[in-house]
């Protein structure tokens, strides 16, 4: 069996009896413990060492090696029941349906995939007849969306035992456990009380992944929609934060959001992302010994009319604020025609064309019935000489700003948001105020760090800057730039831009 596409991580009998153990101060008998996906039966074990015949201990595995393994393990005791089933085509409610008056704690460890990777190593262990989050069929096997088998696992679960009594305890991502309250909050179900327990993923599976362990009520009486989240599931754990939902928005630190929430609201400015190529090797540029090599290694001899100072999110999140890469930027406005290239930068326009077919290979559908060349994420505002910056990846919201470089105005990648301003003053005094400790907490408050991309335009655009810079002082300064905000776009035309125009006049 491979262990990739059954998400296989065996939980050490030591943290599966750390769980059991924190499970029984909330759950102090359960008469029905159940296993769904027990491999080794780590939990099944830990279950049975601390309330033994009080109760009954189902496990389910697929892998006949585990299956064999378990069996001997718990050779002579009746009370353990072990079968083998795939969970994708066992019938659950059939199964829980005898247990309706029963306490029951479901436990255990979920396989650790998702349904992207089962597709890219060409894996079949996913659930064939669904409708899951709308992704009809499982869209899942064609790629078209992402998401954790666990998340399907827990929601499956936890709708076959809805209204009965009980506890849901796994250990899964806890952006797994996040999605899956999520699901059962947007639907207004009535689960019972949610608690992530924080783990070290690394010491326990050698996987660099925020989890913990999740344990919810299978249906209760609450009106909130919150979960809280504790350091770990040590006696001397503590209360970090509670997060859930409210007026229909996710809130990260609900607490912080009371204390904050006068600075949501919306911004003047637009939060732009930046460039976006899908083509690093050909597009994006070094300098060395005042040569421009692009990531083949090769020598690239083009004018500097359309090559721009460039700054990565890894730039952004570590205030590196000195160019190190250049990038091509080949249009002005997404759709622009390229052909005027040709004519402005011949040495570039052939260097693209030697580079065409690698271009038109790029597989994103933004690209599909584009000009050759095109590039997305571009607009006037990513010729805006100052800008304000923060990269979107980084577990930091740290606004940085970004000055020009070499006389040209400094690009950032997609994979960071900024705002265009006008001046450096006016750049420095939103990088001030943006950095100040009650935007930060706000930030904080609504920003999910274990997201893969944690700051979102989302939650930048509900920065109420009015608000802020009334709180900062200075807002005469700042209700000028406010004002101005919309029309910064339009208030630096670029060097191409200037020479853009003088071609068109030309032809016409
Ligand atoms: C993360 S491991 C955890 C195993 C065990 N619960 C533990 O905590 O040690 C996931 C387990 O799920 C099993 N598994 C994967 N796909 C399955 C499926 N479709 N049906 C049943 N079990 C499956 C794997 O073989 C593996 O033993």
């Amino acid at each position: 069996m491979k262990q990739k596409e059954f998400g296989d991580f065996q939980t050490p009998d030591e943290l599966a009896r750390e769980v059991v153990e924190l499970v029984s101060q909330t759950l102090h008998s359960p008469d029905i413990v159940v296993e769904p996906t027990c491999g080794k039966g780590s939990f099944l074990g830990a279950s049975h060492d601390k309330w033994g015949d009080h109760s009954k201990y189902f496990g389910f595995e697929i892998n006949d090696t585990y299956l064999d393994f378990c069996t001997k393990r718990f050779l002579g005791i009746d009370i353990i029941t072990l079968e083998k089933q795939d969970f994708f085509s066992f019938d659950w409610d059939l199964f829980f349906k005898e247990f309706l008056s029963k306490k029951i704690l479901i436990i255990g460890n979920p396989p650790w995939v998702t349904n992207s990777t089962q597709g890219v190593i060409g894996g079949k262990n996913l659930p064939v007849k669904s409708n899951f989050q709308g992704h009809k069929g499982f869209d899942a096997k064609t790629g078209k969306a992402n998401f954790d088998i666990a998340e399907w696992i827990i929601i499956k679960l936890m709708e076959s035992v809805a209204g009965f009594k009980g506890y849901l305890a796994f250990l899964c991502k806890t952006a797994t456990a996040r999605k899956v309250l999520i699901h059962f909050w947007k639907k207004g179900a009535n689960i019972g009380q949610s608690k992530l327990y924080l783990i070290d993923a690394k010491k326990f599976f050698n996987v660099s992944v925020d989890a913990c362990l999740f344990l919810v009520e299978f249906s209760g009486d609450r009106r909130d929609k919150s979960a809280l989240v504790y350091s770990s599931m040590k006696h001397d754990k503590k209360m970090l934060y509670r997060f859930g939902m409210q007026k229909g928005q996710l809130i990260s630190n609900l607490d912080d959001y009371e204390k904050y929430k006068y600075l949501d609201g919306f911004s003047s400015y637009t939060w732009r992302s930046g460039i976006k190529h899908d083509a690093s090797k050909v597009m994006e540029l070094y300098r060395e010994k005042g040569r421009f090599i692009n990531g083949f290694g090769e020598t690239v001899d083009i004018e500097n009319t359309f090559v721009y100072p460039l700054l990565k999110s890894s730039d952004i999140g570590n205030n590196r604020l000195i160019p190190r890469k250049y990038v091509i930027v080949t249009q002005q406005f997404v759709g622009e025609d390229t052909n005027y290239i040709s004519e402005l930068a011949p040495k570039t326009w052939n260097y693209l064309r030697k580079y065409s077919s690698e271009l038109a290979r790029r597989k994103s559908s933004i690209y599909k019935n584009r000009p050759q060349y095109s590039m997305f994420g571009v607009g006037r505002y990513s010729f805006s000489k100052w800008k304000v910056a923060v990269s979107g990846l980084y577990k930091n919201t740290l606004f940085v700003v970004v000055p020009p470089f070499d006389g040209k105005p400094t690009m950032v990648d997609d994979t960071c948001y900024f705002i265009p301003c006008g001046s450096e003053q006016e750049a420095r005094y939103w990088a001030k105020v943006l950095n100040s400790d009650d935007n930060q907490r706000f930030l904080k408050s609504l920003i999910f760090f274990d997201s893969k991309r944690p700051v979102t335009v989302d939650i930048l655009k509900r920065i109420n800057m009015a608000e802020l810079s009334r709180r900062h002082g200075e807002f005469e300064l700042a209700r000028n730039y406010l004002e101005l905000a919309g029309s910064i776009e339009g208030r630096q035309p670029s060097l191409v831009f200037e020479q853009r125009e003088k071609y068109r006049k030309n032809r016409t």
